[in-house]
């Protein structure tokens, strides 16, 4: 499994550097071939402290407010009826934003900036200011973060963590809307029920862990994260996990699911999905990527030797990338053929 990820990595690094960042394209691009993780869920519904549980570290602001690729720190002020909506950043002081457009576009390129385009999380907030004349969140705001959401997840290659909380009703969960649009079949979208613990007295979701309530694909993972008290009280990552063995195991409504229950499951049944994710996409990366070296080696004899020194040079810095993942690739292939499995 590090095997793979550390693959992935470098081939990540790889598209970064022949400037394939991922953005929509007509034609496939070695990115969309890479699976990537997003975890989708409501306001507060514990993604960021699922994600740091998968990971097993605390790398990630958690609490309350929205949270993209960086925290975004969102401020509402209302307006006197009648007064045209507009929207500040404080990285940019006095610059009136009255379209939304303009606005995602900064955060995008706000967080880019700071994370250098790799499509990396930084926990350096992003403070935005919204002045509105309507009650409660702007409905252009609320669209804009869905339609970002949407252009991750739609894509084939996206696995989808569906975060819903036990103590909302599920069919209000956002996880759930959204994940159904993009993958109605479930076939790469894992449902995971958060703040279990927080259930009123006399409810269980037992109901939906065994997959009696609402069936998905894969079945439903129940997690108990640390609460607001605990990140507080700094109770670290092993204690947490400690907790929610116990949790499961001594609760007697979820004892017999407890096998299939918490945090450490999730991130093995996630680990198994991907590596199969991974070994399928194999051919067809290698397969795009020799296209890559063919197209760049007939560019190159178009251009003719000797090439000059600038822009020729920075062609074969790239050709070389490419030759490299293509034996990469080939070691690979080679690894996980049938009675040669070494992944
Ligand atoms: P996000 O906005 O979806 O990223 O949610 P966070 O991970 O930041 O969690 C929001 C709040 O809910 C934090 O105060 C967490 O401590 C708390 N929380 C998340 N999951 C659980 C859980 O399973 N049990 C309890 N008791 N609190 C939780
Ligand atoms: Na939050
Ligand atoms: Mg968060």
């Amino acid at each position: 499994m590090e095997n793979l990820i550390s693959l992935v990595n470098k081939i990540q690094r790889a598209c970064t550097a022949l400037g394939d960042h991922g953005e929509a394209s007509a034609l496939p691009t070695l990115w969309d071939s890479l699976p990537a993780i997003a975890v989708v869920g409501g306001q507060s519904s514990g993604k960021s402290s699922v994600l740091e549980s998968i990971v097993g570290k605390d790398f990630l602001p958690r609490g309350s407010g929205i949270v993209t690729r960086r925290p975004l720190v969102l401020q509402l002020h209302k307006l006197e009826e009648g007064s045209r909506e507009y929207a500040e950043f404080l990285h940019i002081p006095r610059k009136r934003f009255t379209d939304f457009a303009a606005v995602r576009k900064e955060i995008q390129d706000e967080t880019d900036r700071e994370t250098g385009r790799t499509k990396q999380i930084s926990s350096v907030p992003i403070h935005l200011s919204i002045y509105s004349p309507n009650e409660g969140q702007p409905d252009s705001i609320v669209q804009d973060i869905e339609n970002m959401v949407r252009s991750y997840i739609e894509k084939p290659n996206c696995i989808i963590l569906a975060i819903s909380p036990a103590n909302q009703d599920l069919a209000t969960s956002d996880a759930i809307k959204i994940s159904r649009e993009v993958d109605p079949t479930g076939e790469r979208t894992f449902g995971v029920l958060t703040k279990i613990d927080l259930m009123d007295k006399g409810t269980d979701a037992a109901d939906i862990l065994e997959g009696k309530s609402y069936r998905l694909k894969f079945p439903w993972i129940g997690v108990v994260n640390r609460s607001q008290a605990d990140i507080n009280k700094n109770v670290d990552m092993i204690a947490a996990r400690r907790r929610e063995r116990e949790y499961f195991s001594t609760t007697p409504e979820y004892k017999h699911l407890a096998q299939r229950m918490g945090s450490e499951h999730l991130a093995k049944m996630l680990s198994k999905h991907l590596e199969t994710v991974i070994k399928s996409r194999i051919p067809g990366i290698q397969s795009l990527i020799s296209k890559t070296v063919l197209e760049l080696e007939n560019e190159l004899s178009r251009l003719g030797k000797p090439i000059a020194a600038d822009a020729g040079g920075k062609l074969y810095t790239i050709m070389e990338i490419c030759r490299l993942f293509d034996q990469i690739y080939k070691e690979h292939l080679d690894g996980v053929r049938p009675g040669g499995d070494k992944i």
